[in-house]
């Protein structure tokens, strides 16, 4: 059996880019499915903020799925959601491919696939744009060294409270029990930014990394973030 590859890129923090990967690139297998899905990228691509803010006026609210893995969440949250343009973040080209199936077997019209790490974005934004964000199972980093790897900490949450509109909220779920408690850590010094409550599910549907935890025995945790005024 050939074993995925997992490329682990240690990149130096400088201006442009001032954070560590926060996820491994995996050059895992792909179906011919998703390499065929693929050809269909630049379609449903978002390039940059510019394009972002220029897309914005059409649509009712904006939301923004980060790290969908192969998108169940994303789809379900579109289709939940026809009035809202879904900015649906992953950086993994199987998965990319997956969510680019899903798209077009359901004739879904309002997801933009953001394909590069979502900070690039969310660092060239300067307005309050989101009205909801989801961020479900980000990659757990378990070993304390690569605790500065994870996505969600302190100065994440501060970047959110930039981009997303006053009592817009912020779902987030761990599988992970050291995790909840980093997250639990983050959310308590943002205490003057979010409002916070653990949260149910939300009828939200079980993606692959969260059935995993399930058949593992791992409990899910939680949380709802409503951004507190600037
Ligand atoms: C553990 S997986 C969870 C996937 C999916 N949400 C699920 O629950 O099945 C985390 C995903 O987040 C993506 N990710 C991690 N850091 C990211 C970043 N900075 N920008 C965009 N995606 C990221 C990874 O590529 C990975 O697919």
């Amino acid at each position: 059996m050939v074993l995925p590859l997992l490329l682990l890129k240690e990149r130096s923090i400088n201006k442009d880019k001032p954070y560590l990967a926060s996820f491994v690139q995996r050059l895992g297998r792909i179906t011919s499915a998703q390499k065929e899905a693929l050809k269909l990228l630049d379609k449903f691509k978002l390039i940059d903020e510019t394009q972002l803010l220029g897309f914005a006026p059409d649509y009712k609210k904006v939301i923004l799925d980060i790290g969908f893995g192969n998108g169940e969440s994303t789809v379900y949250i579109a289709n939940s959601n026809p009035e809202a343009l879904v900015v649906a973040s992953e950086v993994y080209k199987s998965g990319i491919g997956s969510l680019l199936g899903s798209i077009v077997e359901n004739s879904i019209g309002n997801i933009k696939i953001f394909d590069k790490d979502i900070r690039e974005l969310l660092l060239k934004i300067s307005t309050s744009i989101f009205d909801e964000i989801y961020i479900i199972c980000p990659d757990p980093w378990p070993k304390a060294r690569h605790h500065k790897r994870r996505l969600l900490n302190k100065d994440f949450l501060e970047i959110l409270h930039r981009t997303i509109q006053p009592n817009g909220t912020i779902y987030i779920s761990t599988d992970w029990k050291h995790y909840a408690e980093f997250i639990e850590e983050a959310i308590h010094d943002s205490s003057k930014k979010f409002e916070y409550n653990k949260t149910p599910q939300r009828g939200l549907p079980i993606t692959r990394f969260q059935q995993r935890a399930i058949n593992e025995g791992r409990a899910i945790h939680t949380y709802l973030l409503e951004a507190l005024k600037k």
